[in-house]
């Protein structure tokens, strides 16, 4: 049984450093292009809503639905793509957006999937990064928060696909079960 912790990162601090902080980095590296930014679901839902409306170039959006963690807490390390995008990205500025890069195996399929549709370019954006956990050697162009290896929930983050709609990010606690 998992019981809600304490809050790990409030909801100001993931507008400021996440949102708002990496949206004003986009701004100005995508000025005056368009942006095809693809968000990686579930996860990612709930980042990208936030994110694309700080975005001022012309963006378009897409989602791929890819899976490897079930309802497990460590990933099984195999990526199961449930659902592509639907538009053409080749020539165009792709933005792939995460709610977390943790072992990166997700990030590291996802790069060689769009890779091979020969976008003009290719970037990622993520809410939070455990970089302590990497299995392979990738990271986000745009990295928002740091976490420690502990499991977190909410802001689209998931524990059995519960949590996502908590705006802050928590801890998920083993519960004893003793009456506190
Ligand atoms: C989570 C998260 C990333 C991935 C990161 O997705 O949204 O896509 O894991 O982990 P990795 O770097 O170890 O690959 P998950 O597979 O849990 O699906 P979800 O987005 O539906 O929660």
């Amino acid at each position: 049984m998992y019981k809600l912790g304490d809050v790990v990162v409030g909801r100001d601090e993931i507008r400021k450093k996440a949102v708002l902080g990496l949206a004003a980095r986009i701004n100005e590296d995508y000025a005056g292009k368009e942006v095809t930014v693809i968000g990686v679901l579930k996860g990612a839902m709930i980042f990208l809503s936030d994110l694309v409306r700080e975005l001022e170039m012309p963006v378009c959006i897409d989602f791929i639905v890819v899976s490897s963690y079930g309802v497990e807490t460590e990933t099984s390390g195999v990526v199961l793509l449930v659902k592509d995008i639907d538009s053409d990205i080749e020539g165009k500025h792709v933005l792939i957006v995460e709610d977390m890069i943790d072992t990166g195996v997700t990030l590291k399929y996802l790069k060689e999937l769009f890779e091979s549709r020969k976008p003009a370019t290719l970037k990622v954006c993520a809410a939070f990064d455990k970089p302590e956990r990497r299995k392979v050697d990738l990271s986000a162009d745009y990295a928002g928060i740091r976490l420690a290896d502990d499991f977190v929930v909410g802001y689209g983050l998931d524990f059995a696909n519960m949590y996502r709609n908590l705006p802050d990010l928590r801890a998920l606690a083993e519960d004893s079960g003793a009456k506190e």
